[in-house]
């Protein structure tokens, strides 16, 4: 049994009343919901959001201590956190995958958002697919760390 970290930052708990027409209509639960189902019986879907930096950054340490691969979507830290940066480049050092996501397109958007500090250190993008991002994340991840 692989569990993937799932880490969301900033606003993404207000996911389902948050500019539905950007990000949609459903909630973290859905989203959790659709992982779990989306991942079967071999993986544990482990998803968090916090609005707080320290504690993503914290999220991060813990996945290098458990050595457990992650998808982040950063959120708004995607385009300054340097601090996000560093902590995420400590899993892709430890030989972990780390899946950068976003819901919407950032590149789409305004200007400010065309600027990713994680994109690169992560292992991968996956952006503008809605949940579905989610899911091409998880199944990157889990095909590069098999369950056995
Ligand atoms: C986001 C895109 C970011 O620009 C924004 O700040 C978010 C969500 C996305 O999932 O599309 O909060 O990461």
């Amino acid at each position: 049994m692989r569990t993937v970290l799932v880490l969301n930052g900033p606003n993404l708990g207000r996911l389902g009343s948050r500019e539905p027409d950007v990000y949609g209509a459903a909630d973290l639960d859905a989203l959790r919901t659709y992982l779990m189902d989306a991942a079967g019986d071999d993986v544990t879907i482990d998803l968090r959001q916090t609005d707080d930096e320290a504690e993503l950054i914290h999220w991060l340490h813990e996945a290098v201590d458990s050595a457990l691969p992650v998808i982040l979507n950063p959120a708004a830290f995607t385009h300054y956190s340097y601090a996000l940066r560093d902590a995420a480049a400590l899993v892709t050092k430890a030989g972990l995958a780390l899946v950068e996501v976003h819901i919407s397109n950032p590149h789409a958007r305004d200007s400010f958002r065309h600027t990713s500090v994680i994109s690169g250190i992560a292992t991968g993008v996956i952006a503008g697919f809605g949940f579905d991002s989610y899911r091409l994340a998880l199944d990157a991840v889990t095909r590069a760390h098999p369950a056995s």
